[in-house]
């Protein structure tokens, strides 16, 4: 069974809860190609903010909970790392729409759970994450391009799904940071995710946003503060990235096709 964010309707969504008994719907599907949704900001609109406030109405009325996830994206990135209560001010159209749709969901189902997260890395049965693109890049001959100027809280995703569950399963509502520790930028990441892989960082090659001349515009000083989670779940540890790294590595298989 599908369901296409884009175009999902009000009758679409409530047929479809009605027809199976959810308890609880994670909404982790979203237009997450930053600089497609500055091309296409109408069509990113309809992806991460009306799909899903349609789809959280439905569970609404079906009283299932609903959990959206969003993004540090919704800052402007000049003081992060951010609290959740810091203003938000999107700087590009994929932040724009995931702010809209925050607010949105809320609207539509007031016990909604938005979580935000940044540089989500780990285990991915498609390999479509930072670490896997490092292990290829560094694999090559060319250098391999990262931005020196981005701060972001990279957050391992074994532990934000742990997170993302135990907070669900708390009943807690409203906005909460789940992110990792380590506040870094995506070259330093990359060089300590190197160092665990034990590969050469010899390519590795830092540039400034602004060098990369991409569509959209990106918060430099992003990521996340996670005290009101650390709060709500004492015994919760969200590891840093020399420990997500090497348990990412535990848990996957390389071979010389997919590595
Ligand atoms: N990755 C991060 O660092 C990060 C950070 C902060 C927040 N987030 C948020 O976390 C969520 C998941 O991110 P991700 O990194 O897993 O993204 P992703 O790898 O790009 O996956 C997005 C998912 O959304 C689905 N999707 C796209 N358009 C859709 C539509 N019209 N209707 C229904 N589903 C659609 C995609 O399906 P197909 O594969 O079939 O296209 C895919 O399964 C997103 O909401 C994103 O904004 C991610």
């Amino acid at each position: 069974m599908a369901l296409d964010l884009a175009t999902v309707s009000e009758a679409e969504a409530d047929e479809l809860l009605g027809r199976c008994e959810i308890a609880t719907i994670y909404c982790v599907g979203g237009m997450t190609y930053v600089d497609g949704c500055e091309s296409t900001p109408e069509l990113a609109r309809r992806i991460n903010c009306e799909g899903p406030a349609i789809l959280a109405a439905a569970a609404a009325k079906q009283g299932a909970r609903f959990i959206y996830f969003s993004t540090d994206y919704v800052f402007n990135g000049r003081s992060g790392p951010y609290v959740e209560g810091a203003p938000a001010d999107p700087i590009c159209a994929y932040g724009r729409s995931k702010w809209q749709g925050e607010l949105a969901v809320q609207d539509a189902h007031p016990a909604a759970l938005v979580i935000r997260s940044t540089t989500v890395y780990g285990p991915d049965p498609n390999r479509r994450n930072f670490l896997y693109s490092l292990r290829k890049g560094l694999a090559g001959t060319q250098p391999f391009r990262v931005p020196s100027d981005q701060i972001a809280t990279p957050t391992y995703n074994v532990d934000l799904a742990a997170a993302v569950v135990a907070l669900t399963e708390s009943g807690a509502r409203g906005v909460f940071h789940v992110a990792g520790p380590d506040v870094v930028s995506r070259l330093e990441f990359a060089r300590r995710a190197a160092a665990v892989m034990g590969l050469d960082a010899a390519n590795l090659s830092g540039v400034s946003t602004a060098e990369l001349a991409q569509i959209a515009a990106r918060p430099l000083r992003g990521g996340l503060l996670t005290g009101k989670l650390a709060a709500s779940l004492p015994r919760l540890r969200m590891r840093g990235i020399e420990d997500g790294v090497s348990d990412w590595m535990g848990t996957t298989t390389f071979t010389e096709s997919n590595s």
